[in-house]
């Protein structure tokens, strides 16, 4: 098993720390258009093999497509971060042109690989991934509900005192500010909804909290978040290369499901060697679904910034 992870940055970095650690493949690659960085990245990860017990090889290259030939997973991650005050659309414009151009020297080496996007405005970029690259639709997927979800378990083991692992939450739609919808009317702690243990307003509190996690760390850091996205990111291959058929909420082509079609969104999905393998319906409410429309609407006229680049 070969993975490549594109963009030797924070978040890259910490995908491929995590692939290293679980010993997702044998042979890791890392690859950034920085003269050296990735082959830093690389030897200083690799300097932890002994320490923590891993025999995942870990290679870095500058750029040069042909060490990642054979890949099963190409994990992108390149492009420019947020700043503090951005929102993750506002870097369509750099981040496109980039995950345009990796989709295409990565397939060249690796025609047969499952493509995840971590890249912002990453339903855009996904969008893009699926349309530039005409690849089957469930090679392509998108990672931000994986994230969003844990970060909304976060928010409600705050408030619940209670352990994020005890926690079933998701989040569907956009991973945007205003486009994710954390469904926590459908939420539960071990069967238990979790509505019972909380008002309205600590409800609302924990929703607005999950939809701005990412925007509240960049205010804090400077940069967006690297931990839980690169977790978030190896939780998704990990699916994918072990087969697990994990459900997690990923962004991928929709062609009716959901009410929608010719978008890329955020909805439950089976993970497993194929990428994603199914959709599945978690049966919205009409608030929910009118949410869902509302994001698929603000993604969908995102996606038609493409056209003018
Ligand atoms: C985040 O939400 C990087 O989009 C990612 O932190």
């Amino acid at each position: 098993m070969k993975i490549t992870v594109v963009g030797a940055g924070a978040v890259g970095a910490t995908c491929a720390d995590n692939i290293a650690r679980k010993e997702l493949c044998t042979e890791l690659v890392l690859l950034d258009i920085k003269e050296g960085f990735a082959e830093g990245k690389a030897q200083d990860m690799m300097q932890t093999a002994a320490l923590l017990g891993f025999d995942t090889k870990i290679t870095g290259s500058t750029n040069d497509y042909s060490k990642t030939a054979g890949s099963d997973v190409v994990v992108i991650t390149s492009g420019i971060p947020r700043k503090p005050g951005m929102t993750r659309e506002e870097l369509i414009g750099t981040n496109a042109s980039i995950v345009k151009g990796v989709c295409e020297n990565a397939l060249k080496y690796s025609p047969n690989a499952i493509i995840v996007v971590i890249s912002n405005p990453m339903d855009t970029m996904t969008y893009l991934a699926l349309t530039s690259t005409g690849l089957p639709k469930n090679r392509i997927i998108g990672m931000g509900g994986i994230l969003d979800s844990s970060r909304f378990k976060y928010q409600l083991s705050a408030r619940l005192q209670c352990s994020p692992a005890d926690l079933n939450a998701i989040v569907v739609g956009g991973h945007g500010d205003t486009t994710m919808i954390p469904l926590i009317k459908k939420a539960t702690w071990n069967s238990v909804p979790v509505t019972q243990f909380l008002t309205e307003e600590q409800q609302t509190e924990i929703v607005n909290d999950t939809m701005v996690g990412g925007a509240t760390l960049t205010k804090l850091l400077g940069t967006s978040a690297w931990y839980a996205p690169g977790a978030a990111g190896a939780a998704l291959v990990e699916s994918i290369v072990r087969d697990q058929k994990k459900l997690f909420t990923c962004c991928v082509s929709l062609e009716g499901e959901y009410g929608q079609s010719d978008i890329c969104l955020g909805v439950p999905v089976v993970i497993g060697k194929n990428g994603w393998e199914q959709i599945v319906d978690c049966q919205l409410s009409a608030d929910e679904q009118a949410l869902f429309n509302k994001s698929a609407d603000a993604v969908r006229s995102m996606n038609e910034v493409l056209k003018t680049l």
